[in-house]
Protein backbone atom coordinates (compact mmCIF):
# COMPACT_ATOMS: atom_id res chain seq x y z
CA UNK A 1 0.00 0.00 0.00
CA UNK A 2 1.35 3.50 -0.79
CA UNK A 3 1.96 5.96 2.15
CA UNK A 4 -0.91 8.37 0.69
CA UNK A 5 -3.63 5.23 0.93
CA UNK A 6 -2.23 4.60 4.15
CA UNK A 7 -2.49 8.20 5.56
CA UNK A 8 -6.34 8.47 4.04
CA UNK A 9 -7.25 4.85 5.25
CA UNK A 10 -5.82 5.80 8.70
CA UNK A 11 -7.70 9.67 8.73
CA UNK A 12 -10.68 7.54 7.52
CA UNK A 13 -10.04 5.58 10.83
CA UNK A 14 -9.72 8.46 12.61
CA UNK A 15 -12.93 9.59 11.43
CA UNK A 16 -14.82 6.93 12.20
CA UNK A 17 -13.35 6.32 15.61
CA UNK A 18 -14.61 9.62 16.39
CA UNK A 19 -17.93 9.00 15.03
CA UNK A 20 -17.82 5.89 17.17
CA UNK A 21 -16.93 7.97 20.30
CA UNK A 22 -20.20 9.96 19.37
CA UNK A 23 -22.20 6.89 18.98
CA UNK A 24 -21.45 4.64 21.55
CA UNK A 25 -24.40 2.71 22.13
CA UNK A 26 -25.17 1.70 19.02
CA UNK A 27 -21.54 0.35 18.86
CA UNK A 28 -21.60 -1.39 21.44
CA UNK A 29 -24.16 -3.67 19.62
CA UNK A 30 -21.41 -5.64 17.09
CA UNK A 31 -19.34 -6.14 20.21
CA UNK A 32 -18.90 -10.00 21.58
CA UNK A 33 -20.72 -10.90 24.73
CA UNK A 34 -17.57 -11.98 26.60
CA UNK A 35 -16.25 -8.09 26.05
CA UNK A 36 -19.32 -6.55 27.19
CA UNK A 37 -18.85 -6.94 31.17
CA UNK A 38 -16.54 -4.66 30.96
CA UNK A 39 -15.34 -1.17 29.50
CA UNK A 40 -13.60 -1.13 26.94
CA UNK A 41 -10.45 1.14 25.62
CA UNK A 42 -11.30 0.25 21.83
CA UNK A 43 -14.27 0.37 19.66
CA UNK A 44 -14.04 -2.21 16.68
CA UNK A 45 -14.27 0.01 13.75
CA UNK A 46 -15.63 -1.81 10.43
CA UNK A 47 -12.21 -3.62 9.10
CA UNK A 48 -11.63 -2.28 4.88
CA UNK A 49 -8.65 -4.77 4.43
CA UNK A 50 -6.53 -3.63 1.40
CA UNK A 51 -5.37 -6.68 -1.06
CA UNK A 52 -1.75 -6.21 0.81
CA UNK A 53 -2.77 -6.47 4.02
CA UNK A 54 -5.57 -9.40 3.23
CA UNK A 55 -2.32 -10.80 1.51
CA UNK A 56 -0.26 -10.42 5.04
CA UNK A 57 -2.97 -12.04 6.83
CA UNK A 58 -3.23 -15.24 4.18
CA UNK A 59 0.56 -15.68 3.83
CA UNK A 60 2.27 -14.95 7.35
CA UNK A 61 -0.88 -14.86 9.96
CA UNK A 62 -0.59 -19.06 10.10
CA UNK A 63 3.49 -18.64 10.66
CA UNK A 64 3.36 -15.74 13.01
CA UNK A 65 -0.20 -15.00 14.33
CA UNK A 66 -0.71 -16.14 17.94
CA UNK A 67 -4.38 -16.56 19.42
CA UNK A 68 -6.20 -16.27 22.75
CA UNK A 69 -7.20 -19.85 22.03
CA UNK A 70 -3.68 -21.07 22.50
CA UNK A 71 -3.61 -20.06 26.22
CA UNK A 72 -0.41 -18.87 28.12
CA UNK A 73 2.91 -19.10 26.38
CA UNK A 74 6.35 -19.56 26.96
CA UNK A 75 7.96 -17.23 25.13
CA UNK A 76 11.13 -19.35 24.65
CA UNK A 77 9.18 -21.76 22.68
CA UNK A 78 7.39 -19.44 20.82
CA UNK A 79 10.40 -17.51 19.43
CA UNK A 80 12.78 -20.54 19.66
CA UNK A 81 15.52 -18.58 21.44
CA UNK A 82 15.65 -16.53 24.89
CA UNK A 83 16.10 -12.70 24.72
CA UNK A 84 14.70 -9.98 25.83
CA UNK A 85 10.89 -9.40 25.36
CA UNK A 86 9.41 -6.82 24.18
CA UNK A 87 5.19 -5.92 24.05
CA UNK A 88 3.28 -3.42 22.34
CA UNK A 89 -0.26 -2.52 22.31
CA UNK A 90 -2.08 -1.26 20.40
CA UNK A 91 0.36 -1.44 17.31
CA UNK A 92 -2.13 0.72 15.15
CA UNK A 93 -0.87 0.02 11.87
CA UNK A 94 2.43 -1.39 12.89
CA UNK A 95 4.80 1.38 12.36
CA UNK A 96 7.07 1.31 15.19
CA UNK A 97 6.87 -2.03 16.00
CA UNK A 98 8.14 -2.78 12.81
CA UNK A 99 11.23 -0.83 12.86
CA UNK A 100 11.77 -1.82 16.34
CA UNK A 101 11.58 -5.67 14.87
CA UNK A 102 14.31 -4.40 12.38
CA UNK A 103 16.45 -2.78 14.25
CA UNK A 104 16.64 -4.53 17.20
CA UNK A 105 17.11 -7.90 15.85
CA UNK A 106 18.36 -9.33 19.33
CA UNK A 107 14.98 -8.56 21.12
CA UNK A 108 11.86 -10.70 21.05
CA UNK A 109 8.65 -8.92 20.13
CA UNK A 110 5.15 -9.29 20.62
CA UNK A 111 2.03 -6.77 19.54
CA UNK A 112 -1.50 -7.02 20.10
CA UNK A 113 -4.10 -4.92 18.30
CA UNK A 114 -7.34 -5.41 17.59
CA UNK A 115 -7.60 -3.58 14.27
CA UNK A 116 -7.37 -5.86 11.48
CA UNK A 117 -5.81 -3.97 8.66
CA UNK A 118 -3.04 -3.05 10.85
CA UNK A 119 -2.60 -6.43 11.85
CA UNK A 120 -2.45 -7.76 8.04
CA UNK A 121 -0.25 -4.85 7.41
CA UNK A 122 2.78 -5.66 10.04
CA UNK A 123 2.20 -9.30 8.91
CA UNK A 124 2.48 -8.42 5.23
CA UNK A 125 5.45 -6.51 5.87
CA UNK A 126 7.77 -8.35 8.64
CA UNK A 127 6.61 -11.53 6.27
CA UNK A 128 8.48 -9.45 3.87
CA UNK A 129 11.21 -8.47 5.55
CA UNK A 130 11.56 -12.34 7.18
CA UNK A 131 11.98 -10.87 10.47
CA UNK A 132 11.39 -13.87 12.61
CA UNK A 133 11.66 -11.90 16.21
CA UNK A 134 7.85 -10.57 15.54
CA UNK A 135 4.27 -12.34 16.76
CA UNK A 136 1.16 -10.72 17.02
CA UNK A 137 -2.26 -11.05 18.07
CA UNK A 138 -5.31 -9.60 16.96
CA UNK A 139 -7.55 -9.62 20.14
CA UNK A 140 -8.29 -7.36 23.20
CA UNK A 141 -4.96 -6.55 25.09
CA UNK A 142 -6.16 -7.00 28.35
CA UNK A 143 -7.58 -10.47 28.25
CA UNK A 144 -4.56 -11.56 26.15
CA UNK A 145 -2.08 -9.39 28.77
CA UNK A 146 -4.06 -11.69 31.32
CA UNK A 147 -4.38 -15.10 29.95
CA UNK A 148 -1.55 -15.56 27.59
CA UNK A 149 1.71 -13.61 28.87
CA UNK A 150 3.49 -15.18 31.80
CA UNK A 151 3.84 -13.27 34.78
CA UNK A 152 7.21 -11.77 35.40
CA UNK A 153 8.21 -12.14 31.34
CA UNK A 154 8.62 -8.60 30.25
CA UNK A 155 11.40 -6.74 30.02
CA UNK A 156 9.55 -3.84 28.38
CA UNK A 157 5.81 -3.21 27.51
CA UNK A 158 4.95 -0.26 25.24
CA UNK A 159 1.61 1.84 24.70
CA UNK A 160 2.57 4.12 22.09
CA UNK A 161 -0.29 7.24 21.58
CA UNK A 162 -3.04 4.89 22.83
CA UNK A 163 -6.75 6.33 22.14
CA UNK A 164 -7.07 8.91 24.45
CA UNK A 165 -11.04 9.32 24.86
CA UNK A 166 -11.08 13.08 24.97
CA UNK A 167 -14.66 13.59 26.71
CA UNK A 168 -14.56 13.44 30.22
CA UNK A 169 -17.64 11.64 30.59
CA UNK A 170 -15.15 9.04 28.55
CA UNK A 171 -12.06 9.21 30.53
CA UNK A 172 -12.77 5.55 32.29
CA UNK A 173 -12.57 3.94 28.94
CA UNK A 174 -8.84 4.96 28.97
CA UNK A 175 -6.92 2.23 28.93
CA UNK A 176 -4.42 3.39 32.02
CA UNK A 177 -6.30 2.94 34.99
CA UNK A 178 -5.12 1.81 38.44
CA UNK A 179 -6.50 -2.19 38.08
CA UNK A 180 -4.46 -1.83 34.26
CA UNK A 181 -1.40 -1.24 36.59
CA UNK A 182 -1.33 -3.38 38.61
CA UNK A 183 -2.00 -6.48 35.82
CA UNK A 184 0.70 -5.13 33.86
CA UNK A 185 2.98 -5.07 36.90
CA UNK A 186 2.88 -8.62 37.55
CA UNK A 187 3.42 -9.32 33.57
CA UNK A 188 6.57 -7.11 34.14
CA UNK A 189 9.57 -8.49 35.41
CA UNK A 190 11.05 -6.68 38.23
CA UNK A 191 13.32 -3.77 37.16
CA UNK A 192 11.36 -4.37 33.81
CA UNK A 193 9.89 -0.59 32.00
CA UNK A 194 6.44 0.50 31.23
CA UNK A 195 6.74 3.06 28.55
CA UNK A 196 4.09 5.43 27.57
CA UNK A 197 3.29 8.13 25.13
CA UNK A 198 0.75 10.47 23.87
CA UNK A 199 0.79 13.46 22.15
CA UNK A 200 -2.68 14.65 24.50
CA UNK A 201 -1.56 16.72 27.54
CA UNK A 202 -4.45 15.98 29.92
CA UNK A 203 -3.92 11.86 29.21
CA UNK A 204 -0.19 12.76 29.64
CA UNK A 205 -1.57 14.20 33.47
CA UNK A 206 -3.78 11.33 33.68
CA UNK A 207 -1.00 8.60 32.87
CA UNK A 208 1.40 10.12 35.35
CA UNK A 209 -1.67 10.68 38.51
CA UNK A 210 -2.27 6.90 38.43
CA UNK A 211 1.11 5.44 37.71
CA UNK A 212 2.09 7.25 40.65
CA UNK A 213 -0.64 6.00 42.77
CA UNK A 214 0.33 2.70 41.91
CA UNK A 215 2.16 0.13 44.41
CA UNK A 216 5.30 -1.33 42.98
CA UNK A 217 6.90 1.50 40.44
CA UNK A 218 8.45 3.90 40.13
CA UNK A 219 9.28 7.03 37.71
CA UNK A 220 12.25 6.94 35.84
CA UNK A 221 12.35 10.65 35.23
CA UNK A 222 15.10 12.59 36.62
CA UNK A 223 13.81 15.97 36.21
CA UNK A 224 9.99 16.18 36.33
CA UNK A 225 7.62 13.49 35.19
CA UNK A 226 8.59 12.97 31.54
CA UNK A 227 11.91 11.70 29.76
CA UNK A 228 13.12 12.85 26.24
CA UNK A 229 12.32 10.30 23.92
CA UNK A 230 14.50 7.20 23.95
CA UNK A 231 16.05 6.07 21.04
CA UNK A 232 14.03 2.62 20.91
CA UNK A 233 10.52 4.35 20.48
CA UNK A 234 11.01 5.13 16.45
CA UNK A 235 9.24 8.05 15.48
CA UNK A 236 6.45 7.74 12.71
CA UNK A 237 6.10 9.93 9.97
CA UNK A 238 2.47 10.79 11.64
CA UNK A 239 4.28 12.01 14.85
CA UNK A 240 6.88 13.98 12.43
CA UNK A 241 4.07 15.68 10.79
CA UNK A 242 2.50 16.92 14.25
CA UNK A 243 5.81 18.09 15.10
CA UNK A 244 5.65 20.20 12.18
CA UNK A 245 2.18 21.72 13.41
CA UNK A 246 3.23 22.23 16.77
CA UNK A 247 1.67 19.32 18.62
CA UNK A 248 3.67 18.32 22.13
CA UNK A 249 4.48 14.58 22.45
CA UNK A 250 4.80 13.12 25.94
CA UNK A 251 6.66 10.26 26.69
CA UNK A 252 6.81 8.47 30.61
CA UNK A 253 8.80 5.26 31.77
CA UNK A 254 7.91 4.18 34.83
CA UNK A 255 10.16 1.13 36.78
CA UNK A 256 8.76 -2.03 38.05
CA UNK A 257 10.71 -1.95 41.74
CA UNK A 258 8.76 -5.16 43.36
C1 LIG B 1 -4.59 5.95 18.50
S1 LIG B 1 -4.12 4.37 17.93
C2 LIG B 1 -2.34 4.41 18.02
C3 LIG B 1 -1.69 3.34 17.22
C4 LIG B 1 -0.17 3.25 17.29
N1 LIG B 1 0.29 2.89 18.61
C5 LIG B 1 0.48 4.51 16.83
O1 LIG B 1 1.23 5.12 17.62
O2 LIG B 1 0.26 4.92 15.67
C6 LIG B 1 -4.54 3.32 19.29
C7 LIG B 1 -4.65 1.87 18.86
O3 LIG B 1 -4.86 1.05 20.03
C8 LIG B 1 -5.74 0.01 19.68
N2 LIG B 1 -6.32 -0.49 20.94
C9 LIG B 1 -7.01 0.21 21.87
N3 LIG B 1 -7.34 -0.55 22.91
C10 LIG B 1 -6.84 -1.79 22.64
C11 LIG B 1 -6.87 -3.03 23.33
N4 LIG B 1 -7.47 -3.13 24.52
N5 LIG B 1 -6.29 -4.09 22.76
C12 LIG B 1 -5.69 -3.99 21.55
N6 LIG B 1 -5.62 -2.85 20.84
C13 LIG B 1 -6.20 -1.76 21.38
C14 LIG B 1 -6.73 0.64 18.72
O4 LIG B 1 -7.35 -0.30 17.88
C15 LIG B 1 -5.81 1.59 17.94
O5 LIG B 1 -5.31 0.98 16.77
Amino acid sequence: MSDSTDAQNLNQDAAEATEAENNLPEQEQNVPEEHKRRIRSFVLRTGRMTAGQQRGMDEFWPKWGLTLEQGMIDPTDVFGREAPLVLEIGFGMGHSLLEQAKTMSDHNFIGIEVHTPGVGKLMAEAGDAGLSNLRAYEDDAIEILKQCIPDGSLDLLQLFFPDPWHKKRHHKRRIVQAEFAQMIRQKLKVGGRFHMATDWENYAEHMVEVMNQAEGYENTATDGDYVPRPDSRPVTKFEKRGERLGHGVWDIIYRRTC
